[in-house]
C-alpha cells in the first residue's frame, strides 16, 4: 500500500537541486522540532552531489547539522578515501565544511562484507525506532541507475526488496563491485522517501515506472512505496521527458 506519491518536475539540475535543498530544510526543522533530530539516510553516485555542494554553499548556518543524524542507504566495499566512496564523497563536498563528526555514521566499506552488513544492521536497529519490526527512518535520500537500481538493489537482485535482514551484501551486475545496502522493506518502512533523478538516460524506465506499470516490475525502484509515509519523486525535464501527462 503506497500511502502517498507525487512526483515534481524541474527544469535542470540546478533547479531541481535548489529547490530540494529548500525542501531539505524544511523537513528537517519539521522533525527536529516534532522529535528534536532527524535521522536520513543518504544515497550515492552522482546525482546527489550537486544537493551537497548547494548545501555546503548556502545552507551552512541555517540548517541545524548537529540534530540530524547521517546514515547511508549503500555503500561500496571500498576505503573512504576512494572517489568511488559514497560517503567519502559527501565528506569531501560537505561534511568537510561542517564541524560535525558524531552524527555521521558511515557503512565501513573497508571492512569484511558480510559482517559489516551486520554490524550495520546493529547500529541501526540500537540507534533508530522501529515499527513493523524494521528501523524507521525519517528521511531516506534515493536515486535510480538507468537499469532501475535504486539503493544497491540491482534489476538480478530483486529479492533483496522483500529480504528480512535491515542490510544485505548486494553486488553490481557489471563490475561485480561488493556494496552493502538497506534492503526494500526498510527503505520502505520510512516516512519521507525522495528520490532524485536526472537525466535522459533515466527516461525509459520512468516512463514505464508511471505510464506502464505492468512493465515495471523488473526496475527495484517501482518497489518503493512507503507504508508509513510518502514517496517523492524529483525529477528534471529530461529524466521526465518521455512523459505524457504533464506535471
Ligand atoms: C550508489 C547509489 C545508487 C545511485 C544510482 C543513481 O551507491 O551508486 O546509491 O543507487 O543512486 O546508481 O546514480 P547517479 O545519481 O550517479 O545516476
Amino acid at each position: 500500500m503506497n500511502r502517498k506519491a507525487s512526483l515534481k518536475i524541474f527544469e535542470t539540475p540546478l533547479i531541481l537541486a535548489e529547490a530540494f535543498a529548500k525542501e531539505f530544510k524544511i523537513i528537517c526543522d519539521e522533525f527536529i522540532l516534532k522529535n528534536g533530530f532527524v535521522n536520513v539516510a543518504l544515497s550515492g553516485g552522482n546525482t546527489p552531489k550537486l544537493l551537497f555542494e548547494i548545501l555546503a554553499k548556502n545552507y551552512i548556518s541555517s540548517i541545524d547539522w548537529k540534530r540530524i543524524n547521517f546514515y547511508w542507504v549503500d555503500e561500496r566495499c571500498v576505503n573512504a578515501e576512494s572517489n568511488e566512496s559514497n560517503y567519502g564523497e559527501t565528506e569531501r563536498i560537505l561534511f568537510s565544511k561542517i564541524n560535525i563528526q558524531n552524527n555521521i555514521h558511515r557503512i565501513t566499506g573497508e571492512n569484511n562484507p558480510e559482517e559489516e552488513a551486520l554490524r550495520y544492521s546493529g547500529l541501526l536497529k540500537s540507534n533508530l525506532p522501529e515499527i513493523n519490526n524494521f528501523p524507521k527512518f525519517d528521511i531516506v535520500l534515493l536515486g535510480m541507475g538507468d537499469d532501475g537500481h535504486t539503493a544497491s538493489i540491482f534489476p538480478d537482485q530483486l529479492n533483496l526488496l522483500e529480504s528480512d535482514k535491515i542490510c544485505e551484501v548486494a553486488v553490481h551486475p557489471s563490475s561485480g563491485q561488493k556494496r552493502i545496502t538497506l534492503t526494500g522493506k526498510v527503505i520502505n518502512n520510512s516516512e519521507k522517501i525522495i528520490f532524485l533523478i536526472t537525466g535522459k538516460s533515466k527516461a525509459e524506465v520512468i516512463k514505464d515506472i508511471f505510464e506502464n506499470k505492468n512493465e515495471s516490475d523488473r526496475f527495484p525502484a517501482a518497489h518503493i512505496k512507503s507504508t508509513e509515509g510518502e514517496v517523492i519523486w524529483y525529477l528534471d525535464e529530461e529524466a521526465g521527458s518521455l512523459l505524457n501527462q504533464k506535471f
